[in-house]
């Protein structure tokens, strides 16, 4: 499906849903959210990856761009449970990810606690999923051990957009090596939607580490 049919289509959905609903708002800055996604893509690395697991998909955007660019048809994509029904809070998110025909399922990322897949995949990715900040008490660092552990259990790869685009002080020391933040041809900090915490880590460097 090309970028334009794709974008009506989630705009005709989103003419069915409330305008505040949650996902609403990558439609309205559609722009703005693609140029995220597509810079995530962009720097991920997909040697040898041939099945992808995204965690907190949101919209499905990110599993567009990997679908349609990558030629990837084996994704499979994770939210939590309020994003799989059709009411105002639901509904737009569900109807938007079933237009790419991906498996989807609900499952939760908890401090210190497994995922319990199902299956492998070649990568793991995240991008503002939010279980390492918002999900947490104020002042809780994230687990990112335990999680990425866990994560390698079930992948070779991982990346992750965080939700962090300050100074990252509060990131332990272990995940430095994997830590990366983008910068333009002069060192410049780039502009939203690209300025942020990344990881970038594969399962032989980590279990190296
Ligand atoms: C800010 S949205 C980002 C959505 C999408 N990844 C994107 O970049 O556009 C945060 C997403 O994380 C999901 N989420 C929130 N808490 C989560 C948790 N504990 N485990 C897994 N996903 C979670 C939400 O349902 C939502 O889809």
């Amino acid at each position: 499906m090309q970028i334009e049919e794709y974008r009506e289509k989630l705009l005709e959905i989103s003419k069915r849903h409330w305008k505040k609903a949650p996902g609403a708002k990558y439609i309205h800055k559609w722009d703005m959210y693609m140029l995220e996604k597509q810079f995530c893509v962009d720097n991920m690395n997909f040697d040898g990856v041939n099945s992808v697991l995204e965690i907190g998909c949101g919209m499905g955007m990110l599993a567009y761009l990997i679908k349609e660019q990558k030629g990837i048809s084996d994704i499979e994509l994770t939210d939590v449970d309020e994003f799989f029904d059709h009411t105002d809070k639901g509904g737009l998110y569900k109807d938007c990810c079933d237009v790419l025909g991906l498996k989807r399922f609900v499952m939760y990322v908890n401090m210190n606690e497994p995922m319990k897949l199902d299956r492998q995949y070649d990568m793991i990715v995240a991008t503002r999923t939010v279980f390492d900040r918002e999900c947490l008490e104020p002042g809780t660092i994230f687990n990112y051990e335990y999680w990425l552990d866990d994560c390698f259990k079930y992948c070779k790869r991982v990346f992750v957009k965080t939700n962090f685009a300050g100074g990252g002080k509060s990131f332990p020391d272990y995940l430095r090596p994997y830590l990366w933040w983008p910068t333009g041809p002069n060192g410049e900090s780039l502009g939203k939607p690209r300025r942020g915490w990344y990881i970038r880590v594969d399962k032989e460097q980590w279990e190296n580490r």
